[in-house]
């Protein structure tokens, strides 16, 4: 996601809401979740110890060059010595509840090719247990980006089906493991972004890429994104179909799967932007939120991907269609969608738009993302959520949602105190939070809402100076200090707001 956000970070504005509503806890019905979230690679560290085996991400970002200066995850907010600190502070918030996710190769060192590691299990008990001893409620992704490194060796990880069989078993050992506590479960997270990023651009492991980018030369086909997001989500229905049949009865759960989704504004007034908006949408979050709630995947990608798109069989579909219970949603920002296939408003290379894109490449669905300038730019665009929000109870109505992942990183790292100063932040969060009301009020069934995240960490490949936390972490000495915005989220959820 960030690069396209931080690089261009420069552009960076805040769009004023027209119509002034002060952001006010009484918007949200009295049994809606405020958390906070994180993941487990982001802020664990210990990457080695107590029996972890190595994950993708540990072997990934040690290969020199791979990652910004060299940083990684090794130590991170060494979140696996601090957690009782971390959920102190999560109190303090005063948080409904955290999101977290579980780390494969703490608890499957070897995935489904070795035993399970009893003290990983221990960490994720002590975890759960003290949260829930402080009344917030777990909210457990288990793939969050990092697989057993094994798995990636053995086979290239998601490229290939039998993954499924993978996911399936590790998902299996987190319900029978956590799930007499935990009841809200997200399979995994973003898969849009996730597959473009490791099968398109390079830029994740396995650093396959068909479009030349950063270290990587292209090569691979454009179409391995869809191969690994198909993976995915048959992966995602088959783990869902074990928990109903074998789980669901007796511990009464619910599970979702967590999208990155933009929203789109046209590029131009005119037809074929609004189509371009369209497709845009299609590429990005109906490419996995179709077929969860209808079992197949959006005609429009069908229509501009042709007999490429992976099929699913008869049995598949039947696995996907409903196979959420809630749809979780990141939201971070609005792209202008541009469109490629009638005006000349872009240009293409062969493979490489030279803007931004959605899903695939622009030579396959005709769209490129930007801004007036015809780069893609991070905007605070706070009523993007509102319309995106809506736009997706139109298409999938009476579906839960759950905002999984909402926040803001400063364009410029600045070192220290000056950080902690965050008004940026908390008036992003302020109009965000107005806009879910907003689409609530218009019969939009959010029933929660993340902020990342809880506190600064690891970002996948440029390291520590993007920083969404609402606690800034020291990096020597991993004392966590509340921003602004964390005393201000405590106000708010507490609905003690002194002023707004
Ligand atoms: C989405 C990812 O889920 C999360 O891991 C990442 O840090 C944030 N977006 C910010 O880019």
């Amino acid at each position: 996601l960030l690069v396209f956000i931080e690089s261009k970070h420069d552009n960076h504005e805040v769009k004023e809401e027209e119509e002034e509503i002060v952001l006010k806890r009484s918007m949200f019905p009295n049994d809606f979740i405020f958390g906070v979230a994180t993941s487990a690679y982001q802020v664990e560290g210990a990457y080695l110890e107590d029996g972890k085996g190595l994950s993708n991400w540990d072997v990934f970002t040690h290969v020199p060059g791979n990652t910004e200066g060299g940083e990684n995850g090794d130590v991170a907010d060494d979140h696996y010595h601090r957690y009782m600190e971390d959920i102190d502070k999560l109190e303090y918030l005063g948080v409904n509840a955290y999101r977290l996710s579980i780390s494969w190769s703490r608890i499957l060192p070897r995935g489904r090719f070795g035993d399970v590691n009893p003290k990983g299990v221990l960490f994720y008990n002590n975890i759960i247990d003290n949260m829930l001893l402080k009344g917030i409620e777990p909210f457990v992704t288990m793939h969050h980006f990092d697989i057993p490194q094994e798995l990636e060796d053995r086979y290239g990880g998601w490229l290939d089906p039998q993954m499924q069989e993978d996911f399936v078993h590790f998902a299996k050992i987190c319900f029978e493991k956590f799930g007499d506590r935990v009841k809200k479960w997200i399979t995994i997270n973003e898969p849009n972004i996730y597959t473009m990023f490791a099968f398109m651009e390079g830029t994740y492991p396995p650093m396959r890429c068909s479009i030349p980018f950063g270290n990587c030369s292209a090569g691979n086909s454009d179409l391995e994104p869809l191969i690994a997001a198909h993976n995915m989500l048959i992966s995602h229905a088959k783990a869902v179909k074990l928990y109903r049949q074998q789980f669901q009865p007796t511990q009464g759960g619910s599970v979702g799967l967590a999208v990155n989704a933009f929203h789109f504004e046209p590029y131009t007034d005119d037809e074929f932007s609004y189509q371009a908006v369209e497709r845009s949408y299609a590429f990005n979050f109906a490419w996995l939120f179709d077929p969860l709630i209808h079992g197949d995947y959006p005609p429009l990608m069908r229509k501009y991907v042709g007999n490429d798109l992976p099929k699913f069989s008869k049995q598949e579909k039947k696995l996907l269609k409903g196979s959420v219970d809630f749809l979780g949603v990141n939201h971070y920002t609005t792209f202008y969608a541009i469109d490629c296939l009638n005006s000349d408003e872009c240009t293409l290379t062969e493979n490489r738009p030279v803007k931004g894109f959605v899903g695939i490449t622009s030579t396959r669905n005709g769209i490129l993302i930007g801004d007036e300038t015809g780069i893609p730019v991070f905007h605070v665009v706070s009523y993007g959520m509102e319309k995106l929000l809506n736009n997706l109870s139109i298409r999938y109505p009476n579906t839960s949602i759950y905002i999984t992942e909402n926040g803001y990183s400063p364009p410029n790292y600045k070192e220290g105190s000056e950080m902690l100063q965050d008004f940026k932040r908390i008036e992003y969060h302020k109009a965000y939070l107005v806009a879910v009301a907003k689409a609530m009020r218009k019969g939009a069934k959010v029933e929660g809402y993340f902020a990342w995240s809880f506190m600064d960490n690891y970002e996948w490949g440029q390291g520590y100076k993007v920083t969404f936390g609402l606690y800034y972490v020291d990096r020597n000495t991993m004392k966590r200090t509340p921003r602004l915005s964390a005393r201000w989220y405590k106000d708010f959820i507490a609905n003690t707001e002194k002023s707004s």
